[in-house]
């Protein structure tokens, strides 16, 4: 089964990987990306991989006319929607940015997609929807809620794609429920690469190691877990993107997937804390980071992990990289970007 998929927001970080795996199983891949938060190079460095090349069409999702011509040029099976804004903080102070571009963005795609009969869609979500989850490991059916912007689109997003399986019957989604991604591409050619201060540990630990930031702020070591830091359910990003494949080809074989949105939790159902976390990097890299326990960030929970399950059972997809890849990946990348920048 050979598609030609539209993956919007393919350059980013995890639309790259998600492109290298569609290429990899041998479909063809459109990439819509305005490069808001990525490189034209990233194009590039995904036909470097291959096999095949994926075609770029620059623009705003929220282009309706640019959506028809791409619509219009290519016969695309299906749609892997990642293209948004993913920044908690800044979602807090820009929150009708972050509706205009996540659900404006959305609102448009999907429009087009009922325009030109395309009804496969896969969604990039976020665990961001279970806000404080109360049991753990989390399962799809969780209560909803979140505690900020960002994730109120996300939940938006998820909404309006269920509406829109009622309204049209062949309608045909996945919302993929996305844990905490870290890791490169085993090419060292594709990998996250933040502009400005981190956000997220596993960039930051990385800077720190490259000397880039001085030493890991742990935010708080006074939460009720085995060492008092946060556990988060971290996955490889190469195992999240062939999660998307798996997605993609449930969706395409059709079975019992009209008239609905699923959602399916993406992680590896395995908690690591922040010191975990630090340890593995340690390993990786060969020397030691530094590191300071500050105060708990706002915002933040004690635990999130995932459970799996479902989509083992559904899709037969897994996570096969463990937490010591996840490292030597995520450093190799960062090694080749400094030696890239000099
Ligand atoms: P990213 O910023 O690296 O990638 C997003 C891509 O979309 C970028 O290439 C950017 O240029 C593009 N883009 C943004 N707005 C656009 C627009 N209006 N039109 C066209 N292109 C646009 O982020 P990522 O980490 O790869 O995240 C991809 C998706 O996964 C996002 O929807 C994000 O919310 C979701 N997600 C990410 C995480 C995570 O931890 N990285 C976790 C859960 C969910
Ligand atoms: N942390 C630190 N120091 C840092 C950064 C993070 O100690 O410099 C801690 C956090 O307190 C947390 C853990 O490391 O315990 C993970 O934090 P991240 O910021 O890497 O990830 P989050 O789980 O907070 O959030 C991420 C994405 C969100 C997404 C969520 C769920 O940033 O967008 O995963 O998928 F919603």
């Amino acid at each position: 089964m050979r598609a030609t998929v539209l993956a919007t927001g393919g350059a980013g970080y995890i639309g790259s990987h998600v492109a290298a795996a569609l290429l990899a199983a041998g479909h063809q891949v459109v990439i819509l990306d305005d490069f808001s938060n990525s490189r034209p190079e990233v194009i590039d460095r995904i036909n470097a991989i291959g096999p095949g090349r994926a075609v770029l069409v620059r623009g705003d999702v929220r282009d309706g006319a640019i959506l028809d011509a791409l619509f219009g040029a290519h016969r695309i099976d299906a749609v892997i929607h990642l293209a948004g804004l993913k920044a908690v903080g800044e979602s807090v102070e820009k929150p009708l940015l972050y509706q205009k571009v996540n659900v404006g963005g959305a609102v448009a795609l999907f429009e087009a997609m009922l325009r030109h009969g395309v009804m496969r869609l896969v969604f990039s979500s976020s665990a961001t929807v279970y806000g404080m989850p109360e049991r753990m490991p989390v399962t799809e059916d969780a209560r909803l809620g979140t505690t900020n912007p960002y994730g109120r689109t996300k939940l938006a997003i998820e909404g309006i794609i269920d509406d829109v399986a009622v309204a049209h019957r062949d309608f045909a989604a996945i919302s993929l429920r996305y844990f905490n991604p870290v890791g490169a591409h085993a090419s060292g050619t594709l990998g996250e690469d933040p502009r400005g201060v981190p956000n997220n540990l596993f960039p930051y630990i990385a800077q720190t190691a490259a000397g880039v930031r001085e030493r890991v702020r742990v935010f708080g070591d006074d939460y009720p877990t085995r060492d008092g830091t946060g556990i988060r359910d971290y996955i490889h990003v190469v195992d999240l993107a062939e999660g998307h494949v798996a997605a993609l080809e449930h969706l395409l074989r059709g079975d019992d997937v009209e008239g609905r949105n699923r959602p399916i939790n993406l992680g590896c159902g395995k908690g690591t804390s922040v010191l975990e976390a630090l340890a593995a990097f340690r390993r990786a890299v060969g020397t030691d980071i530094p590191f300071q326990v500050v105060a708990r960030r706002p915002g933040d929970v004690p635990e999130v992990v995932a459970d799996p399950g479902l989509a083992e059972q559904l899709l037969g997809w897994r996570a096969k990289r463990g937490l010591a890849q996840m490292c030597a990946d995520h450093w190799a990348f960062q090694r080749r970007r400094m030696r890239e920048l000099g």
